[in-house]
């Protein structure tokens, strides 16, 4: 992605060949800020007060949290502290524990000072991954826009809904919902986005709607109960949103307020879609609802709100009554019912165990 004529992505080793940059989300869409990460509590941090955020960007922070905890120790001790520390930071993304157990399948039987050197190629190709994984969406979830358009009148939009931000700024580069989004865009497809909102953090008006429009993508910001009124009158094609964890079995969890948008698709019979890298299904799970922790996060996300003054200052204020309870849930699940398809890097499953394990099938039984 490009951000003023420059390419970026969303971490990176800085010259130094050790420190990582990230790009302070928490800042959004007022400013574009990058902050420099030195040792895993820094790393910890940026993942739990959401400096970055969503599953595969998660992963990526944790794995280079781990090549900052070797620097200071490269004991089996240090790597096992740096692993509790980093599990901790937030509960729902199973990319995050996925990338901590790909860096210790790295790290194992390794002399220590060849740790960290193996710990810094790991990381790297952990993003590079990503990077190929979100492209291979992007192709995969394409073709499905491309038989939509070519069911409606010439030019007339294909218009695509999507929750939160399961963009360029949730991975490494492309997005995971957004990259069919930005492929059709490139492919002269004309392509309109309604970004739901996404109360309590706005992840969709502050950083879908930033990003598309970097991009130049037309969009929609919307308030989260919008969409059921879209689909009624036929201004929904279809549904893109991203995930956090999927079950073997296909229930997806992403966040709050998708099991809602997938309950409105379903009664008006517009295809929706989940947008899933590999590393980001839970092989470990099967019942969604049951089985994945949903994480609750400050009230104050709900009864606050920050925005930029006609000044440009950086403002919060509370929303709520002084002592009202509040409550913040951040995920919930889609059962796989309510589910069209899910766009993986190697084509699109069937929400169901049978077409996961068709996709994924060194997976099955594995765990
Ligand atoms: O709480 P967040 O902002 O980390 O939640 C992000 C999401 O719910 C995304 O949809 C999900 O992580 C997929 S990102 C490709």
């Amino acid at each position: 992605m490009k951000v003023d004529g420059k390419p970026y992505r969303t971490i990176w080793v800085n010259g130094d060949g050790w420190s990582v940059e990230i790009i302070d989300q928490t800042r959004m869409p007022h400013r574009f800020e990058t902050v420099t990460l030195k040792t895993v509590a820094d790393a910890a941090h940026a993942i739990k007060a959401m400096l970055v955020r969503g599953a595969p960007l998660i992963g990526a922070t944790a794995a280079y949290g781990v090549c900052l905890a070797l620097r200071e120790d490269d004991s089996d001790e240090a790597i096992d502290r740096a692993r509790d520390l980093l599990i901790e930071t937030r509960p729902t993304a199973v990319n995050l524990r996925w990338a901590l157990d790909e860096m210790r399948e790295a790290l194992r039987n390794r002399p220590r000072g060849e740790r960290l050197e193996a710990a810094y190629r790991r990381a790297a190709e952990i993003c590079d991954e990503d990077v190929e994984i979100c492209r291979s969406i992007g192709r995969h979830g394409l073709k499905l826009i491309q038989e939509i358009a070519a069911k409606k009148p010439a030019g007339e939009p294909v218009n695509i809904l999507t929750h939160c931000n399961a963009g360029w700024l949730a991975t490494v580069d492309w997005g995971t919902a957004t990259a069919p989004m930005y492929m059709a865009f490139e492919d002269g497809i004309p392509v309109h986005v309604w970004a739901d909102e996404t109360r309590p953090r706005n992840q969709g008006a502050s950083l879908t709607a930033w990003e598309l429009g970097h991009h130049g993508v037309p969009h929609t910001v919307i308030a989260d109960n919008v969409g059921g009124h879209l689909m009624q009158h036929g201004q929904v094609d279809l549904c893109i949103v991203g995930t956090d964890r999927t079950t073997a079995s296909g229930d997806v969890c992403n966040k709050i307020g998708t099991y809602l948008k997938a309950l409105a698709a379903h009664d008006n019979g517009v295809p929706f879609y989940v947008a899933l890298p590999s590393p980001t299904i839970d092989w470990t799970v099967h019942d969604g609802v049951k089985e994945i922790p949903i994480e609750q996060r400050s009230g104050e996300e709900v009864s606050r709100m920050t925005g930029r003054t006609a000044a440009g200052a950086i403002e919060t204020v509370t929303i709520t009554p002084d002592g009202s309870p509040v409550a913040n849930y951040a995920f919930d699940v889609t059962p796989r019912r309510y589910v069209t398809g899910l766009i993986t890097e190697r084509g699109v499953a069937e929400p169901s165990p049978e077409g996961l394990a068709a996709l994924f099938p060194e997976r099955v039984g594995r765990g």
